[in-house]
């Protein structure tokens, strides 16, 4: 019987601690209702986007079981469960949700050790390859210390239900308290094409062998938008989605892509984007969008 051809994944692939990842990656947050609340419209759909990506070859998804709540968590089990032993899921602690959608802080000791449970149980799983402890807000991040969370992370992570530990939402400052407490193998942040303000972390992080994981790479709830994107992006026959995917790509080899889909053409759409040469031109035309 003929094989169906697997084309290669863009930007190859990442050490996360002890595993490899693919660098493209997937995020499931989409997969669950409006305003990530409640099951998606389309439940098989869902499961097809899912089984897509662990079939094109994507060994890194992010999730989070306040997703839904529980939703997304539950899909990935439904869909994937049991995991290749390639797939790599990255989940993140720190929030929970409210009957409004709201996502209130839960980063007491006894709350991180509970969403912890959560995650294990929703994802049939018995330890979490990584664990973010997400920090801020909706907002973004805040100056207030993380010791006291990531440490409880730590001695999760001591008994055996966390693999590595990551940092989400995080200020430079967090990020070096939590690696002065524990090895942190990534630093989720929001940061695509117009939000450029960890342009510094980004690097010194690259320097340091560690991931950082753009959340929001295609704007999230709001499109990128920009006049220099759509001129590179027609220049190249592609879209800007795509143009914004491969500048993620190029602009550091430490960043790991995790672009939110709910549909099975835009994450074929987004692996060959995320592929397209930008030439040294393009890069300069885009950098001018949103540096600091
Ligand atoms: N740590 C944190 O605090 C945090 C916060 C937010 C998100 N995250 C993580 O980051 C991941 C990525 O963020 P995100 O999914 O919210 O935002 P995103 O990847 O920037 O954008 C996703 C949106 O883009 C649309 N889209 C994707 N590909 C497209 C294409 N080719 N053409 C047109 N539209 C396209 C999707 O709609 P369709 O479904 O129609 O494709 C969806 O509405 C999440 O899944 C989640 O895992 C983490």
């Amino acid at each position: 019987m003929e094989t169906p051809f697997t084309p290669p994944l863009p930007g190859g692939t990442w050490r996360l601690g002890d595993s490899t990842v693919t660098r493209f990656g997937y995020g499931a947050m989409q997969l669950a209702g409006p305003w990530v609340m409640g099951p998606p419209a389309d439940h098989d759909g869902a499961l097809a986007v899912l089984r897509e990506a662990v079939g094109l070859g994507i060994t890194h998804i992010d999730t989070s079981d306040a997703y839904g709540p529980r939703v997304t968590n539950q899909l990935i089990r439904e869909a994937l469960h049991p995991y290749p032993e390639s797939l790599f899921i990255a989940t993140k602690v720190g929030a929970t949700r409210d009957a409004q959608g709201g996502w209130p802080t839960a980063r007491r000791p006894e709350d991180l050790r509970k969403q912890v449970h959560e995650n294990l149980d929703s994802l049939g799983v018995e330890a979490l390859d990584l664990v973010n402890m997400r920090m801020g807000d909706a907002q973004g991040p805040r100056p207030d210390s993380i010791a006291e969370a990531f440490e409880t992370l730590v001695a999760l992570q001591q008994e055996g239900l966390i693999r590595h530990l990551g940092v989400s939402n995080v200020t430079a400052e967090q990020v070096a308290e939590a690696r002065g407490i524990a090895p942190v193998v990534c630093v989720q942040n929001m940061y695509n094409l117009a939000h450029r303000h960890d342009d510094d972390l980004v690097d010194h992080l690259a320097a340091d062998g560690i991931a950082y994981v753009p959340f929001f790479p295609l704007g999230g709830f709001t499109p990128l938008q920009s006049e220099a994107l759509s001129r590179v992006a027609s220049r190249l026959g592609a879209t800007p989605m795509s143009v914004a995917l491969a500048w993620l790509m190029r602009r550091s080899p430490n960043i790991l892509l995790i672009p939110g889909t709910s549909s099975t053409a835009h994450l074929r759409e987004n692996i060959a984007g995320a592929g397209l040469a930008l030439s040294d031109e393009d890069m300069a035309e885009l950098d001018g969008v949103g540096r600091a």
